[in-house]
């Protein structure tokens, strides 16, 4: 039994049929990539994971309980967190104020943007926010605006942004997507370590292959709403479906 149990999901959109009959189980304290070309629905079925989408059939559960009908907020008390396909930081803000948001937002429901300034007097707050931006290296850049940064410290941003939550599941939409290889590198690199020294389950959708293969314990191929295979990353190379699905992409 895994720590998300995903059963026969379905999910339409008008006349498409994006996902149908997705079942995936993910191992506790696992990567699990899943990869398919684009349309296949990985987003899709992201999206029902955490309370942006409600499936029209099927059941997800997190350790146990299921997710479906809760709200995002309530999602995220469960303990998922999610990095999103296009970057979620707030560029007029430093790197410092991003960071506050998450920590603030866990411990007391919503968070008002107009709160910022009462937030910067909450010493526990600050201390935790500096401390995850210390672990994210980031701590030179805690004055710069968001805005300002490489696409790869953006995404670094926002994974320590997740983790200051304490996840136990981080959901990950293309992390590299647009980057340069040297920031796919460290990203590599910096997710490596958040495996190794965190109790945390990583679930990740990825186009390139050398972040998948360099991360996951097992992969599963979504291609036209629906896995094709589950399988672990040795035996995917080869895997004549998964090249067929991809038409020649560099599985
Ligand atoms: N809100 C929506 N309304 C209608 N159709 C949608 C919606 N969201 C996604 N789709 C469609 O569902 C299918 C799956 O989309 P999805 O974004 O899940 O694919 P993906 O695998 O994440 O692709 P990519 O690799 O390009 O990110 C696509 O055909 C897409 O156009
Ligand atoms: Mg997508």
């Amino acid at each position: 039994m895994g720590i998300l149990e995903i059963k026969d999901v379905g999910k339409r959109f008008g006349g498409l049929q994006a996902l149908s009959d997705v079942n995936l189980s993910v191992k506790e304290n696992s990567c699990h990539a899943i990869i398919g070309p684009n349309g296949a629905g990985k987003s899709t079925l992201l999206n029902c994971l955490v309370g942006k989408l409600i499936p029209d059939s099927g059941s997800v559960m997190f350790d146990g309980q299921s997710v479906l009908g809760r709200s995002p907020y309530e999602i995220n008390q469960m303990g998922i967190s999610r990095v999103f396909q296009t970057p979620e930081i707030f560029g007029d803000l430093t790197v410092m104020e991003n960071m506050l948001i998450p920590i603030f937002a866990k411990r007391d429901g919503a968070f008002r943007m107009h709160a910022i300034e009462s937030v910067l007097a909450e010493k526990q707050v600050i201390e935790q926010a500096e401390a995850m931006l210390e672990e994210m290296n980031m701590a030179d850049k805690r004055h710069m605006h968001a805005a300002a940064m490489s696409r790869g410290d953006k995404r670094r941003l926002e994974i320590g942004m997740c983790l200051s939550q304490e996840p136990r599941l981080l959901l990950l939409d293309e992390p590299t997507a647009g980057m340069a290889r040297a920031d796919t590198n460290n990203t590599i690199d910096l997710l490596k370590e958040i495996k190794e020294e965190r109790d945390i389950t990583i679930a990740i959708i990825e186009h390139d292959m050398h972040v998948v293969f360099s991360l996951a314990d097992r992969i599963t191929v979504l291609a036209q709403g629906t896995p094709l295979v589950e399988d672990d990353p040795q035996n995917i190379r080869g895997n004549p479906k998964v090249r067929e699905a991809y038409l020649g992409e560099s599985a």
